[in-house]
C-alpha cells in the first residue's frame, strides 16, 4: 500500500527458517512478472518495501514473514 499524502510504501520483513528461501518480486502494473529473486539462508533477513515497481512478492521455503497486516509463517 502507498501513502498518497507521503508517497511511502509499506515495508515487509522476510526471516529465512531455512537455507535457500526465496523472495521473489513481481513487477506492478498490467505485465505481472518476476523481476528479481532473492535467495536468502537460514536466519538471514531481508527487510524491503513495496515499490513503483513491485507490487507483489512470493516466498518459496520456510520462513517468517512480517508485514503491517501480520506475522504468516510459510509452514502453517
Ligand atoms: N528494484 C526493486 C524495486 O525498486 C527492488 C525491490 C524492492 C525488490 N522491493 C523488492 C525486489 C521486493 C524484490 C522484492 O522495486
Amino acid at each position: 500500500m502507498e501513502d498518497k499524502q507521503s508517497g511511502f510504501h509499506d515495508f515487509f520483513v522476510i526471516k529465512a527458517k531455512e537455507n535457500g528461501v526465496n523472495v521473489i518480486g513481481l513487477t506492478r502494473g498490467t505485465d505481472t512478472r518476476f523481476h528479481h529473486t532473492e535467495k536468502l539462508d537460514k536466519g538471514e533477513v531481508m527487510l524491503a518495501q513495496f515499490t513503483e515497481h513491485t507490487s507483489a512478492i512470493k516466498v518459496r521455503g520456510k520462513a517468517i514473514i512480517q508485514t503491517r497486516h501480520g506475522v504468516i509463517d510459510t509452514e502453517e
